[in-house]
């Protein structure tokens, strides 16, 4: 056992971590059972810590990215990080390679990066005009909590010219004006290669738009600032941690409730235009603790090279007790029709043999 490996060990050993946990198996997406915590370590024993980011295919590799979390419980500050945001390659989505922290936190008070910070739902997507691969994130700064005073929820801005090199912070930002406060969010990056930010904007201060929606602000050509070209995704108002993606010409938009790290039932959109509007569709889940997200809340979809029209859903399993223990499920996105999509549980798959239908 390396020092790292030996570390968490210990550290579940001494917190409790990896209450009903089981190392999961390189060869298959091993989602365990509905109320399973799987242990998913990457090539050399240790636990894959990369949490609520995504997965990039670069340099004919896929990266999966995220927050490195702490392993502590939520009321010890466990959903808060030291580390930053890190990386993983794979050919095969199965085997993951340890590749480094990618935008680091600083021990620097001063530094927008102070750690142990928050800063949630990295997103990272490419622009081939500048050929930078370009960061945003839900930033929450420390000491992490959400406030209407700016540094309590923004939008944070990186950017690096190579997938998993280290990542230059440009700062944060509330797109659309300063009122609204920046909570979970994503990135969606467009056919013509427009891109936005999706977002949840909070408004606390009595008067126009109080409360929470999503909006979608398209971004600048270099992808670093947020345009004054939004929409206000009025059907999605108390929607979180949003997931984009279009097929066949059909934007769809899955999304969870506001309740936290506490499971709730999903809801997709749809529309024909990024600025819509969007048609609320209910909850994609089919089967077993649909009304739960089968116990897990969304973070990505990525489409599976070479297989047009095939995604995958990526959601977590968070573990309130143990953040570094909240676990991975991956999920193929079904589309009964050409207009529906649909989300079911399987305890294990692969995605060379894609399961049909729904
Ligand atoms: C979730 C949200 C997470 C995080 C959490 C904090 O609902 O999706 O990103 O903000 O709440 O309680």
């Amino acid at each position: 056992m390396n020092t790292k490996a030996a570390w968490s060990f210990i550290a579940a050993t001494v917190i409790g971590c990896v209450a009903n946990g089981m190392a999961a198996d390189n060869l298959k997406f091993n989602n365990g059972a509905l109320t399973n915590h799987v242990r998913w370590l990457d090539t050399a024993g240790n636990l894959i810590n990369a949490h609520d980011g995504g997965i990039i295919f670069a340099d004919g590799k896929y990266h999966w990215y995220g927050l490195e979390l702490r392993p502590k419980s939520v009321k010890e500050g466990g959903q808060k990080t030291t580390t930053g945001v890190v990386i993983y390659a794979s050919t095969n989505l199965y085997d993951w390679t340890y590749e480094g922290v990618i935008l680091e936190c600083s021990t620097d008070p001063k530094s927008p990066l102070y750690g142990p910070m928050r800063f949630e739902r990295p997103k990272i997507i490419y622009n081939e005009r500048t050929k930078k691969y370009v960061l945003w994130c839900h930033y929450v700064q420390r000491p992490g909590d959400h406030t209407q005073v700016m540094g309590g929820g923004e939008a944070g801005i990186a950017s690096c010219s190579t997938v998993n090199g280290k990542y230059t912070f440009h700062g944060t930002v509330r797109p659309v004006d300063d009122r609204g406060i920046v909570r979970d969010s994503t990135l969606y990056q467009d056919d013509d290669g427009s891109a936005y930010f999706i977002y949840d904007r909070d408004i606390r201060i009595p008067g126009p738009d109080f409360g929470r929606v999503l909006h979608i602000v398209k971004l600048s050509d270099d992808y670093l600032k947020p345009t004054t070209n939004y929409f206000k995704i009025d059907t999605a108002a108390g929607r979180e941690a949003p997931v984009m993606i279009k097929r066949n010409g059909y934007y769809f938009l899955i999304t969870s409730g506001l309740t936290g790290w506490n499971f709730n039932p999903a809801k997709y959109f749809r529309a024909e235009n990024i600025f819509g509007p969007y048609t609320d569709m209910g909850d994609p889940c089919v089967g077993e603790s649909t009304d739960t997200t089968f116990n897990s809340q969304g973070t990505h979809a990525f489409p599976v090279q070479g297989k047009p029209g095939e995604f995958i859903f990526i959601c977590e399993r968070h573990n309130q007790a143990c953040m570094t223990d909240s676990s991975f499920i991956f999920l193929p996105v079904l589309f009964p029709s050409a207009t529906t999509l649909q989300l079911r549980y399987l305890p294990e798959w692969k995605w060379e043999s894609w399961p049909k239908g729904n």
